[in-house]
């Protein structure tokens, strides 16, 4: 009774700390926690029990061996204190405890875990080398190595080299790297990794669509820099002469090209050529007059609709063909002649001036010369039509 009322079952140690991989499988031992006891005969065998362990850790109720009794997972429970309880047989029985501490180590068993699988971003065509687009971010809940994600670009397409975007490894930020240009290339698709440095390294990747959005920066170009329109002086008003055209590449109003009617030499007032805004062609407005101007000169404008608004220009020389439209003209209505009665025969009483002003080679009578002084009896040809 004596030896029973002082009974001595005590552990070794009174606390002790494990460490086990998380990925520790089941059955797998963790550590053996030894207890004495001091009395003799059948107070010796001892039982163990444990405390606390959710689950996941069983202690042999004989030996103490404590084992893992189900899956760890440090990412959820990194540490378990586990009470564990030693008791001997006597009447009444008596019991010491002791803590087990178990610290569940890290493996790298997490995949790192981008905060989207597809981004997207538009930056300006013209933006600049270093200019930023976003920062990635991707979420690896191992520890230390295992969960300290680096980010890279694995491929860009279309592809260039050098490469158009970068990422900056740690802190995920994808900037512009190179050159952009909208009218070569309006769209990237990169594809992103974010990789941890555990040993082996496990990786995910993300996309990124990158839009290149349009800035004003290319001129209207028209077809050719300088243009010709030949037309008959009696073509009719409403007469189309040509039809102009430019180019410019931009998108939308920035490539939306109007054309205009810069300069006119001679000018003329009202003006004689209208140029369509939109159609890029030349009409004549008003009939033309070969013996006034022969020749026009414009120059022509495309403008597009970007602000501001990016204008090519361009000539256009419009030349007015004579037409036999002027009959001849004598200088005068009526000549009044006197002619004295002892004139020899042959002698001149008269010189009568005719003029036509259409070119010469559009008179019925080539070896006709303008303003050629005439006879009485040869008036010149017929008038033409
Ligand atoms: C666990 O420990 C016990 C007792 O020491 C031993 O018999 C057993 O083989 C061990 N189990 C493993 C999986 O190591
Ligand atoms: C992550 O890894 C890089 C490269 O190995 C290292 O420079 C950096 O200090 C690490 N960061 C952390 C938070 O461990
Ligand atoms: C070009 O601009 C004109 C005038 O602003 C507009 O009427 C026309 O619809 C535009 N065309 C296109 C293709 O955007
Ligand atoms: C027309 O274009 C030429 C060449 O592009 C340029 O040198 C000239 O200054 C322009 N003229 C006008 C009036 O815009």
């Amino acid at each position: 009774i004596t030896k029973l009322s002082f009974p001595r079952t005590a552990f070794y140690s009174f606390s002790v700390t494990k460490s086990v991989p998380e990925d520790a499988e089941v059955g797998s031992n963790v550590s053996l926690v030894a207890a004495t006891d001091k009395d003799s005969s059948f107070n010796q065998e001892i039982r163990y029990w444990l405390r606390a362990a959710e689950g996941r850790f069983s202690v042999d109720p004989v030996s103490g061996m404590v084992s893992v009794a189900g899956a760890l997972d440090r990412e959820t429970k990194a540490e378990y204190e586990l009470l564990l309880v030693a008791e001997d047989q006597g009447r009444p029985a008596r019991s010491a405890t002791a803590t087990l501490l178990v610290q569940v180590s890290d493996v790298n068993d997490n995949v790192p875990e981008f905060s989207a699988s597809q981004h997207q971003a538009v930056v300006l065509e013209t933006a600049l080398a270093g200019t930023s687009l976003l920062t990635l971010s991707a979420v690896d809940p191992d520890q230390g190595q295992n969960g300290n994600v680096s980010y890279s670009i694995f491929q860009q397409s279309p592809p260039s080299d050098p490469a158009v975007f970068s990422v900056d490894p740690v802190s995920g930020m994808v900037s512009v790297a190179g050159a952009l240009d909208r009218e070569t290339k309006a769209e990237y698709e990169l594809l992103l990794v974010a990789e941890d440095q555990g040993r082996p390294a496990r990786s995910a990747t993300a996309t990124l669509l990158v839009q290149v959005s349009d800035v004003n920066d290319n001129v209207p170009e028209f077809s050719a820099s300088q243009h010709q329109a030949v037309v008959l002086e009696t073509a009719l008003a409403g007469t189309s002469l040509l039809t102009l055209s430019a180019v410019d590449p931009d998108q939308g109003q920035n490539g939306n090209v109007s054309y205009s009617i810069f300069q006119q030499s001679p000018p003329s007032d009202p003006a004689v050529f209208e140029l369509d805004p939109s159609s890029g062609t030349l009409r004549l407005v008003r009939p033309l007059d070969y013996s006034e101007v022969k020749v026009y000169s414009l120059t022509v404008q495309a403008s597009d609709g970007g602000t501001p608004s990016l204008v090519g220009n361009s000539s256009v020389e419009v030349k007015v063909v004579d037409v036999n439209n002027n009959p001849p003209e004598f200088s005068q209505r009526s000549y009044d002649v006197e002619v004295s009665e002892n004139l020899a025969g042959g002698a001149s009483i008269l010189s009568l001036e005719v003029t036509d002003r259409d070119e010469v080679t559009q008179r019925h009578r080539p070896g006709l010369q303008r303003q050629r002084p005439s006879v009485p009896d040869d008036p010149g040809p017929p008038a033409g039509p």
